[in-house]
């Protein structure tokens, strides 16, 4: 018998139901900043918490915590832990390192826009070997939920529309995050999340009801999760709300059939926070023991708590037979089988030297600044107005609160950051150019607040401020008089940090406050402006995409966010990044897909509102850079398969600029006729290449059956039909290149 299984059948075979209930339960431990008390997201007296979680830890009442971060303090409390059980199982530690811990990546949603997995992959194993230094051994990420409406805040946290692209960079981060599988040196266990179907809230309103048809859940939604699955994930967490009237976290057919029996998933999976005590809340459960049968029974192996677990109750639903014991047994065993790979039995504690040196590692911060370069996206660059030549240039206009905040620019999600190594755009231009330039930073306007305070602000540094004694007006007319006199300005406009993120949902898509009027003034000066745009969801840049020759979404760039811009700003890299979402026009046209279907009247396609053209500002996979790429010779190598053949189609791309750049070479499909409506084109391949001036390349893409393959909801299946096919190789998701093929 494997080893593995015979000492966790050991340990289960003796243990009570309260150690079995203990192990499945994770507490948050907080040690919050004085005045957090008050904040009543939490639901919790923050003051009693940890004293809470320090009792149930002395009697094996839980198996895993989060939110501990301190290497110290880990080592504390696992001791607790240890020595609080009388098999001496040690603590599993999970925390949210969703874009880093100490070196901040860019966001995900940038990461996405790289295109480029193994940017994505590289990006996460310095993630996780800096969680792991510190004692964590398991990540809340990546998030792999589909977004197709911006007005939810979470999408910055994930891959963005497409399901073909989720599942790509859903793999190269589970790659990052645990290396070659569970109990890889530097590595943690990677928690795929939420399943399923977090991101069609309606209305964009983070945690309310999603309902989405089959098609859409087979074909769009659970896509990257299976990837994630088959890319070894050792963790899923569940989603909060309710799916078709189901609630996510109560769901058997998802985490049973689905999950397990369809896929295969030897892991174990968590709650959300508090998702199952809301069991109650969705008025699905009777009570809190109803409530944690009902989730174990469904197949949620543990249940993540702030406070009073109703995991805590499961010795009565036991005794009362509403918890099926197998079921729970099935959940120990996968825990502590997680925490046998993971190497937590034999080594449970950490060196704090080692996590100190490993959090200081200077080759860290080199891998975030790449990643933020590739992950820029060039939106506009009219007449060539970028790269900017610093030996040309006098003077430089830096404009906007968001150019020199720290906390700004490393986006939301983080909390163990180092503000004093955060690179702003200021910073990076001022130390890209030196004394040969001169470059003045105005803030201009006033740093907006939201009309519902976020509950990450009561983390310390996360609430922005003005400085003591702002004077908008007076600062207002100083950034104009600024850019008037300068060569050129940059003017950084975007949202803050705490716009976006969880429960950061947005009935606008606007610029905040007045940075668009600030924006407007500056470019009536005529300076030459360039646009930097902080953010994690498209907004509305109708006006800028019209008067702004340079536009660069640059996003939540991370700790060396500033570097990177500078980088980029003035050529020593060409942005190569593309859109991963369609970028709308207006928040009145959400949500918008590339990937849409045809139906009655296609020809009015464009004009279906009869006040804004039902076009995006920017299309999916969309992006510019300093080289020009032309594309040719698209051919396949036979007009023939059978269903299950697989068709190579090759293209030609050339860079027919003077410089080296990148680009990423996409390809679209589509099916032409069969037994379900499919969508106009949709991604199936793509690689991001460099290529020297002048320089031509071949690229090639299979097509075979999985790409070709789609879950027909009449049938209740997946299918793959003969049909003609089209197929387009370009830049974006308006390639025209085309050729056809045949599946008999
Ligand atoms: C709630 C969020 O929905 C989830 O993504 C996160 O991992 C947990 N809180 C823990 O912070």
């Amino acid at each position: 018998m494997d080893p593995i299984q015979s000492r966790v059948d050991d340990l289960i075979s003796r243990m009570t139901p309260a150690e079995k209930a203990g192990q499945l339960t994770q507490y948050f431990y907080f040690r919050l900043p004085a005045g957090a008390a008050d904040e009543p997201a939490l639901g919790l007296d923050v003051e009693k918490q940890p004293g809470m979680v320090e009792s149930a830890l002395a009697e094996g009442g839980a198996g895993s915590l989060l939110f501990v971060t301190d290497p110290a303090e880990i080592n504390r409390l696992q001791r607790l832990a240890i020595e609080g059980h009388r098999h001496g199982v040690p603590l599993l530690f999970g925390f949210d390192v969703i874009h880093g811990l100490r070196t901040i990546l860019p966001v995900p949603i940038a990461m996405a826009a790289s295109w480029d997995p193994e940017t994505i992959e590289r990006g996460q194993s310095v993630a996780a070997r800096e969680a792991r230094a510190v004692g964590i051994h398991w990540t809340f990420a990546p998030m792999v939920d589909i977004a197709r409406d911006p007005r939810w805040g979470r999408m910055v946290e994930g891959a963005g529309e497409d399901p073909y692209l989720g599942a790509a960079v859903a793999v190269a981060q589970v790659r990052g995050f645990q290396g070659a599988g569970l109990g890889t040196p530097d590595r943690v266990i990677a928690g795929p999340k939420h399943f399923a179907g977090y991101g069609a809230a309606l209305g964009g309103r983070d945690y309310d009801e999603v309902n989405l048809s089959d098609a859409e859940l087979w074909n769009v939604y659970l896509p990257p999760f299976r990837a994630a699955v088959d890319a070894g994930a050792g963790n899923v967490m569940t989603a909060y709300m309710d799916l078709n009237g189901i609630p996510g976290s109560g769901n058997r057919w998802l985490f049973t059939e689905v999950l397990r029996e369809t896929w295969g998933f030897g892991g174990f999976v968590v709650s959300d926070a508090n998702a199952v005590r809301n069991l109650l809340t969705h008025g699905f459960a009777a009570d809190l023991t109803d409530a944690g049968a009902r989730a174990v029974n469904a197949g949620v192996d543990m249940e993540m708590a702030i406070s009073d677990a109703a995991y805590g109750h499961l010795t009565e639903a036991l005794e009362s037979g509403a918890a099926d014991p197998a079921a729970v047994d099935a959940s120990v065993r996968r825990v502590l089988e997680a925490k046998i790979r993971m190497g937590v039995f034999d080594s449970p504690y950490v060196d704090e030297d080692r996590a100190r040196a490993v959090l200081a590692d200077p080759a860290h911060r080199d891998v975030a600044r790449t990643a933020a370069e590739r992950s820029a996206v060039l939106l506009r660059n009219e007449g060539d107005l970028l790269p900017l030549d610093a030996r040309r240039l006098g003077s430089i206009a830096v404009i906007g609160p968001l150019a020199d905040s720290k906390r700004d620019t490393l986006g939301p999600w983080v909390f163990d950051f180092d503000l004093d190594e955060t690179v702003t755009v200021l910073d990076g231009i001022r130390a890209h150019v030196g004394d040969r330039v001169r470059v003045d930073h105005a803030r201009g306007v006033r740093v907006v607040q939201r009309v519902f305070p976020s509950m990450f602000d009561m983390f310390g540094d996360n609430r922005p401020g003005d400085p003591e004694g702002f004077d908008e007006e007076a600062e207002f007319r100083r950034a104009v008089e600024l850019a008037r006199g300068a060569d050129v300005a940059v003017v950084v406009a975007g949202e803050w940090q705490n716009m976006i993120g969880e429960a950061a949902s947005r009935s606008s898509l606007e610029l905040p406050g007045r940075q668009l009027e600030l924006l407007q003034a500056v470019v009536e000066t005529g300076t030459p402006v360039v646009l930097l745009v902080m953010n994690g969801r498209p907004l509305d840049l109708r006006w800028p995409a019209e008067h702004v020759p340079a536009i660069l979404d640059i996003w939540y760039p991370g700790t060396q966010g500033g570097a990177a811009v500078a980088n980029l700003l003035f050529g020593a890299v060409s942005p190569g990044g593309k859109l991963p979402f369609t970028w709308p026009r207006t928040v009145g046209q959400v949500p918008m897909v590339y990937s849409h279907t045809r139906s009655h009247e296609p020809e009015n396609q464009t004009r279906r509102y009869w006040d804004e053209e039902s076009t995006p500002l920017f299309p999916f996979g969309f992006g510019l850079g300093y080289g020009r790429f032309s594309y040719a010779d698209l051919t396949v190598d036979r007009a023939s398969v059978a269903a299950d053949g697989t068709v190579t189609a090759s293209v030609r791309v050339t860079n027919t600029a003077d410089r080296e750049a990148d680009e990423v070479v996409q390809l679209y499909l589509h099916q032409r006729y069969g037994s379900a409506s499919r969508p106009v084109r949709e991604l199936k391949g793509f690689r991001r290449v460099t290529l020297a001036a002048g320089e031509s390349r071949t690229v090639d893409f299979p097509i075979g059956p999985g790409e070709r393959r789609y879950w027909n909801a009449a049938a209740r299946d997946w299918v793959t039909e003969p049909s003609t096919f089209d197929v387009w190789v370009g830049g974006d998701s308006t390639a025209e290149l085309t050729t056809t093929f045949e599946v008999a």
